[in-house]
């Protein structure tokens, strides 16, 4: 019989002419400190039994609020689980808006921010803040935007000109995958040439009808981009429900979710 996990495995295929062998990612994403049981051990066991050939991290790997400067305990699970898989994978991690908020110089806590990044560095794990990196012939590119754009009420909106001013241009004849934690931006990532977008943020809408999520973090009812796969023209953008939760610990009908990503010749 198969272990019954605490979360749920979702495998998409994507395939691209600038793809040129099969790549496969594990997606993970808002861990939100998560511990699902002692050290996290099938969570672990899982993506080794994927075995990928890198993961990605979505960003969210913390909860903002739980930070503490006299203790690491809020970075103590991160750090296991990421140092559990450094030893036999790549990972690259892009930061979400709650790693923005401890950098935040007037709100945040910027020596928590510096130990999440010290803690990425020691790990051994590439850190994508609005940087980019080379793996297998694709251009991995990791978003990092001003916090204004997370805002859940009269938020900025970020088009294309903002992606150029903090990655440069797309690469033309590479494959783009973008690791942007909102996923809200979507035909503003598609305008600027991610092949692939991968996101979270909404935690797949909390309570899930059907194949959508019914309220975002802005909030807003039924948002447009909660969870799944998503198109425009040839690019595509895969949102993962997300692995944690904070603040209002809710997840009806709407399993934490480990994405695994194949990109595939085509
Ligand atoms: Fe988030």
């Amino acid at each position: 019989m198969p272990e019954k996990l605490p979360f749920v495995v979702r495998k998409y295929e994507v395939r691209s002419e600038k793809i040129s062998a099969p790549v496969k990612f594990v997606f993970l994403t808002d861990f939100h400190d998560k511990e699902f049981d002692a050290g996290n051990a099938r969570l672990i066991r899982e993506i080794h039994a994927i075995s990928p050939d890198a993961v990605l991290v979505g960003g969210d790997m913390v909860v903002s609020m739980h930070a503490k400067e006299e203790s690491d305990d809020w970075l103590r699970r991160s750090r296991h689980l990421l140092e559990e898989l450094r030893k036999d994978f790549p990972v690259f991690a892009a930061l979400g808006n709650h790693e923005a908020a401890l950098a935040d110089e007037k709100r945040g806590i910027p020596a928590c921010f510096e130990a999440y990044c010290g803690m990425l560095d020691d790990v051994g794990v590439t850190r994508l803040e609005n940087s980019s990196a080379d793996f297998r012939g694709i251009r991995i590119h990791g978003l990092a935007p001003d916090r204004i754009y997370y805002k859940k009420l009269r938020y900025r909106r970020l088009d294309k000109t903002v992606i150029t001013t903090l990655l440069g241009d797309a690469p033309k004849e590479v494959f783009s995958l973008l690791l942007a934690h909102h996923p809200r931006f979507f035909a503003a990532y598609a305008a600027w040439g991610a092949d692939l977008t991968l996101a979270g943020h909404l935690h797949g809408g909390m309570l899930r009808i059907g194949n959508r999520g019914v309220i975002s973090p802005d909030p807003m009812i039924f948002p447009r981009y909660s969870g799944g796969e998503y198109h425009i023209g040839n690019r595509t953008m895969i949102v993962s429900c997300g692995l944690g939760m904070h603040t209002i610990p809710v997840r009806i009908c709407n399993p934490p979710e480990l994405s695994v990503i194949a990109l595939l010749p085509g």
